[in-house]
């Protein structure tokens, strides 16, 4: 079976089981502070669980695009070194909300593996969680055990302890026991010798975990308490990898038809057998699974950068060009040339990565390409830290330094290290990185209380497409305690008019109106998975009272106006560049906004004339806001509606139409486009390969700055003395400029001149030397002429010239080369020695040297001991 077959056949078999059919989520998550990525299939569904909304289908299955990589769930080291664990994988996924439960989730699974996919029953072993005496004090699954009995023999049934049968999402949230399904791969001989059941969850590579089936009936507080959830539901999540596996016949995730055709491709490539040596191997392994996970992050919208997913993007990336560049021999960007055969075996079943494939390899190769040079510097600097070793052990603190400055990877300094024959001080390192970790782990260590509910009113509303003030009740409220914004309580309303940030869009600001006339403000407002969260310092006196908030209306209208103009911009980029633009990012403030959008050069002035152009146009036709709160979104997407990738819609989705631009978009927009007054742009550049962005500003921003820019020309024609055409002005001050400057390098050069005649009379005579030690008053160029044209005149010289400009010291040594050969003397040394006297250092070659310093007070002791070095 291929594994399109064997996706094909888990849906269907679901399918036929009353299950609808529903597409993976995003992998890189938006509106969820607690996860940065898809890390489980149940991600997406969170809500059902907690019972905060209402699932519209009960029984749903999928596949679902899972990265593990940061938090609780992290296997991104064990990546490459075992045949098995992935940083992103597919997890095949069958769920229950609220619907079936433990007998149905049971069978069926034990079905579709035994009956469907015909694994030999022998093969199989299944876990139940078996209780936990700890402060939970959980018992025995026995609902599970019984279940399980009634298919399995006994003895094919494990108690299984908290870590791998009690299953939890993160510190807070639903969870439950669980049923985990080992599939045992060995041969039948291995099999007589040691007992599969005493390999299960012991790290064996052929006796794996493959399902997982999860009885979430509790939900996990924040002071650890559980408390049983509203309804039960079922979570499984089956490893796709894993499950080919097993079916076909074949002892790693590796060789699967998933991985092959990549790592042929890398064989093909760097010119590495798979299978030839175990580090190559891992290092193949760690390239073919590392391809995927960055691929599929860009294909969803996000692209490797220093801060938050982008950094662990980028960490994945050069996690697997650094393997490639230690131990395969790869010399350059060679990644990037993988994205080809990811998109022919995988494309079909995840279309973006067909539609972004040339997006995705030109970023790859950027990165490939700058990280190549960071390690080039990090080679340079290793010399250094080698050349400046007192033993042949390496400072651990230093190799820290080049890993967290420069970004150079600890074991190719290690490996370097040794290969020269020098050792690495590992503990100093590891100290050193805890210290770090420990510095901004405090820093963004973030406590949150339990929420304090006051209604059962859970169905929340937001009103804030047609008012900015509304009477609210509190539904509920906690406080959370961060070092970064200290204590701060997060408030959720029946209903509100505050837009939560999303979309690009910022969050509303305000205020909240208690009844005895105190007012406290609404400093942000946010989403959290559905619910609108406002953010205060302060908690009303008394909670159950009727609140008026109200949105700061000059902050929201200006807000606006920038968003209008973002799908205006979108629009006029597409018309102007051509319709490979799409947008990639998108920040909307009220003072700016930001468009980030795929294009594979710099805008040219004509065509950022052209684009501002196309959109003021389209605000001075005045076009109203049309709005849909409700399309199907088949229906949106033939209506021509702009969607964007990485973006999670519902079944039905809102269009915002401002003539012939039309997005699917939940933010909020000027009733009119005349509102925004004007559009300007003030930068566009280059944030990654194939990736450029516009900043701009309309409305108020635009009259701001247009009176800056006449304040400043006014200020300058002022300076020019009332200048009528300050252009002209500007021009000729800087020709007259050029003339002066010209002036004074040849009344430098005449100066120098009278001064070489003086100086040949100086001239003393020590040891058949000509010898010269003098203050004198030129700058570095000055002095570098005058020595030459002095050694032109006269053999046997030796200079030494001070001199201070801008209060910095300068000595400069000048030795005939005659005098370098026959008395063994070197400028360079000398002005190296003398340095010291005037805090400076320096150097050249052995007949002409500089230093600089800055003390030129010694300049005269430096002179002073000049002629020790000749007499
Ligand atoms: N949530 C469970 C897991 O991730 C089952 O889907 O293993």
């Amino acid at each position: 079976m291929t594994s399109k077959d064997i996706r094909r056949q888990f849906l269907s078999f679901f399918e036929d089981k009353k299950h609808k059919i529903v597409p993976s989520a995003p992998m890189v998550l938006k509106d969820d502070p607690t996860l940065l990525f898809t890390n489980a299939g149940m991600v997406q569904f969170k809500e059902y669980f907690l019972g905060n909304t209402i699932a519209k289908n009960k029984r749903v299955v999928d596949t679902q695009k899972c990265l593990r990589v940061s938090g609780k769930h992290n296997d991104l080291e064990e990546v490459g070194k075992d045949t098995y664990h992935h940083t992103m994988f597919e997890m095949l996924g069958n769920w229950s909300f609220g619907d079936y439960f433990k007998e149905e989730a049971i069978k069926w699974s034990w079905e579709l593996l035994t009956e469907v996919f015909k694994i030999d029953t022998d093969s199989l072993y299944v876990s139940v969680f078996e209780g936990s005496d700890d402060a939970d004090k959980l018992g025995l699954d026995q609902e599970a055990y019984d279940l399980w009995k009634a298919i399995v023999p006994e003895d094919r049934i494990i108690m299984g302890n908290k870590k791998d049968n009690f299953w939890e999402m993160g510190d807070q949230g639903p969870c439950g026991p669980c049923s985990e399904i080992h599939v045992d791969l060995r041969s039948k001989e291995e099999k007589a010798k040691v007992s599969g059941a005493s390999l299960v969850n012991a790290d064996h590579p052929l006796v794996v975990e493959i399902w997982n089936l999860v009885f979430m009936q509790y939900n996990r507080k924040a002071d650890g308490a559980l408390e049983t959830l509203p309804a039960k539901h079922v979570d499984t999540g089956m490893g796709f990898e894993r499950l080919c596996m097993a079916l076909q016949g074949v002892k790693s995730n590796y060789d699967t038809d998933v991985f092959k055709p990549i790592i042929r491709e890398i064989e093909a490539i760097t010119n590495c057998k798979y299978g030839k040596t175990e580090k190559t191997d891992i290092a193949i392994r760690v390239v073919a699974d590392h391809i995927r996970a960055v691929s599929f992050s860009i294909a969803d919208g996000q692209l490797p950068s220093n801060t938050g997913a982008g950094y662990v993007i980028r960490r994945i990336l050069r996690r697997a060009i650094r393997y490639g560049f230690t131990f395969l021999s790869a010399k350059g960007p060679f990644m990037y040339r993988l994205v080809n055969i990811l998109t022919d075996t995988m494309g079909d079943a995840f279309v973006e990565l067909k539609e972004q494939k040339q997006l995705i390899e030109n970023v790859i190769k950027e990165e490939e390409h700058s990280f190549l040079n960071t390690l080039e510097q990090g080679l340079v600097l290793l010399d250094q830290v080698i050349a400046s070793a007192k033993s042949k052990e390496i400072d651990g603190r230093k190799a820290f330094e080049l890993y967290d400055t420069y970004g150079f990877p600890i074991d190719l300094t290690a490996l370097i290290l040794s290969e020269k024959g020098y050792s690495l001080d590992e503990a100093g390192f590891e100290k050193a990185m805890q210290e770090q970790k420990n510095r901004s782990k405090s820093a963004s260590e973030i406590s949150k209380d339990d929420w304090v509910v006051l209604s059962g009113d859970s169905e929340q509303e937001f009103v804030g497409y047609d008012v900015l003030e509304a009477n609210v009740k509190l539904v509920k409220y906690r406080k959370v305690t961060s070092k970064k914004a200290g204590e701060q309580f997060q408030l959720v309303f029946n209903l509100t008019p505050f837009y939560a940030e999303g979309g690009g869009q910022v969050g509303d600001k305000g205020y909240l109106e208690v009844p005895n006339g105190d007012v406290i403000y609404i400093i942000d407002t946010k989403r959290e998975n559905n619910e609108i969260i406002h953010f205060t310092k302060n908690l009303p006196k008394s909670l159950n009272e009727t609140f008026r908030v109200v949105v700061d209306k000059k902050q929201r209208n200006r807000t606006e106006a920038n968003h209008t103009a973002t799908h205006l911009l979108h629009q006029a980029l597409r018309e102007v560049l051509g319709k490979h633009v799409e947008q990639k990012g998108s920040a909307v403030h009220s003072k700016y906004l930001r468009f980030d959008f795929s294009h594979f050069s710099k805008l040219t002035v004509d065509e950022l004339h052209e684009v501002e152009n196309f959109v003021n146009a389209r605000i001075e036709g005045q076009l109203p806001f049309v709005e849909n709160r409700s399309v199907p979104m088949q229906k949106a997407l033939e209506e021509g509606a702009m969607a964007l990738f990485g973006e999670k819609y519902g079944d039905t989705v809102r269009t915002v139409r401002f003539g012939q631009s039309m997005e699917l978009c939940g933010g909020t927009h000027v009733k009119n486009t005349g509102d925004i007054w004007h559009f300007k742009i003030k930068s566009e550049g280059a944030v990654a390969a194939g990736i450029r962005r516009i900043e701009a500003i309309t409305s108020d921003a635009v009259k701001d700055f247009f009176e800056e820019n006449n304040k400043t020309l006014l200020e300058i024609k002022e300076v020019l003395n009332n200048a009528q055409d300050p252009v002209k002005s500007v021009s000729s001050l800087q020709e007259e400029n050029a003339k002066l400057k010209k002036e004074v390098e040849n009344l430098l050069k005449e100066k120098a001149k009278n001064l070489k005649g003086d100086l040949q009379n100086e001239l003393q005579e020590v040891n058949g030397v000509q010898f010269l030690a003098k203050k004198i008053d030129l700058d570095a160029a000055g002095i570098k002429d005058l020595s030459f044209e002095m050694g032109q005149n006269q053999d046997n010289l030796f200079l030494l010239f001070g001199t201070e400009q801008n209060g910095k010291a300068l000595l400069s040594c000048y030795i005939s080369k005659e005098l370098v050969a026959s008395k063994d003397l070197n400028a360079g040394t000398i002005v190296r020695e003398l340095g010291k006297f005037i805090q400076g250092g320096g150097g050249g070659q052995p007949f002409f040297a500089t230093a600089g310093g800055k003390n030129p007070s010694g300049i005269v002791e430096a002179l002073e001991k000049a002629k020790g070095y000749i007499s």
